[in-house]
């Protein structure tokens, strides 16, 4: 029997007990056998509101641990590949974090609230917490980051320094209102007199940093009439010149929605852009370059089966649950709070 129906047999044997979700950065072949697809937004919420005791996430670690911060204490959140990380949620840790802060307001004597990408780990949303902060992800920063500037505070963002420089770039900000802090804590301003400004920590995606000018120009010298969309993770200057930028899933909501014939150069993961391209073959869909993310590719038919059978068998009492990805308690109560300020801001109606 082929992996992929041994797959779906498990599967019906385990009925409403597992969910498998899957980030849009996922191969096709395990798409097809997830129960939804999305970007990290859509997988925290959905995750946060099924009762199933396992959820076996096919993305990477910060996704399967903002499940985990969301969940019940009965169910239990798998990644078939406990090494697939996220190398930019490693940018920065916990008490980096919180010495930045305090130095920020130490030296500001203003409101400071911690506003951090979804893209980190459980100990820095637990510090965002902590410190009143809420969670973001591509598709909600600018609507998250305003809320505090209405609210007269500051904003520390971290750690994604492109997402956090697109996002005040689209809210407008004065060029003074906006400070890079570097990895030693440092600022590349001494001009802090300013209030309102967005204190953005210097990590990056080294899959989006790799997408550079000659990329868009190419595209646009071959496809006279096409359209350039990007994800928020690649750098300003990419976003500036791109049609449209945004989040994993209105990269495929724009492309699904457009008209037949419609032409697209996508700069973002390159197996999502190859994905959306055999969906709509009445389109032209293509990669302004080939940027794979290692570590989403990691998850695969043998280590999704292999966990599968792991839950069959832990049900059964033959063998220890393996990849289970868990956080103490304790930790949780912050972390899930940063969380849960970001779906109670980003469901706000205007
Ligand atoms: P989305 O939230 O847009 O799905 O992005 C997640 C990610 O890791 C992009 O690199
Ligand atoms: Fe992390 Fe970049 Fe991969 Fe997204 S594409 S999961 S930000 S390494």
């Amino acid at each position: 029997m082929k992996t992929i129906d041994k797959i779906k047999e498990l599967k019906t044997k385990l009925g409403s007990k597992v969910l498998i979700p899957a980030h849009h950065y996922q191969s096709p072949e395990v798409v097809v056998l997830a129960d939804f697809v999305g970007d990290s937004y859509k997988l925290a919420v959905d995750c946060s509101r099924k009762k199933s005791e396992f959820i076996l996430f096919c993305g990477v670690r910060f996704m399967a641990e903002g499940a985990e911060i969301l969940s019940e204490a009965d169910q239990k959140i798998l990644l078939p590949d406990l090494t697939a990380g996220c190398p930019l949620a490693d940018h920065i840790d916990g008490k980096q974090m919180e010495d930045v802060i305090n130095d920020i307001a130490n030296r500001t004597k203003e409101k400071i609230t911690p506003v951090v990408y979804m893209n980190s780990s459980s100990e820095v949303k637990e510090t965002c917490g902590k410190f009143n902060g809420s969670v973001c992800t591509s598709s909600n920063a600018k609507k998250i980051v305003e809320y505090y500037f209405e609210r007269g505070s500051s904003v520390f963002f971290a750690p994604d320094y492109n997402l956090g420089i697109n996002t005040a770039r689209e809210l407008g900000l004065a060029e003074n209102a906006i400070i890079k802090v570097k990895k030693d804590g440092s600022f590349t301003s001494d001009n802090l007199a300013d209030s309102h400004k967005i204190f953005i920590w210097d990590g990056n995606c080294h899959v989006h940093k790799r997408f550079l000018m000659n990329d868009l120009e190419d595209f646009r010298e071959k496809y006279e009439t096409g359209k350039i969309i990007v994800h928020p993770e690649c750098d300003e200057e990419i976003v500036s010149v791109a049609d449209i930028s945004g989040s994993t899933a209105k990269i495929y909501e724009e492309i699904k929605n457009s008209p037949t014939g419609s032409i697209w150069g996508v700069g973002t993961e390159f197996h999502f852009v190859e994905r959306i391209a055999q969906e709509f073959p009445n389109k032209t869909v293509v990669p302004i370059r080939k940027s794979i993310c290692g570590n989403m590719a990691k998850i695969n038919l043998e280590n999704l089966y292999e966990t599968l059978n792991n839950i069959v068998q832990f049900i059964d009492g033959k063998a220890k649950l393996k990849n289970q990805i868990k956080i103490d308690e304790n930790k949780k109560v912050n972390a899930r709070r940063s969380l849960e300020k970001m779906i109670e801001i980003a469901s706000r109606v205007l």
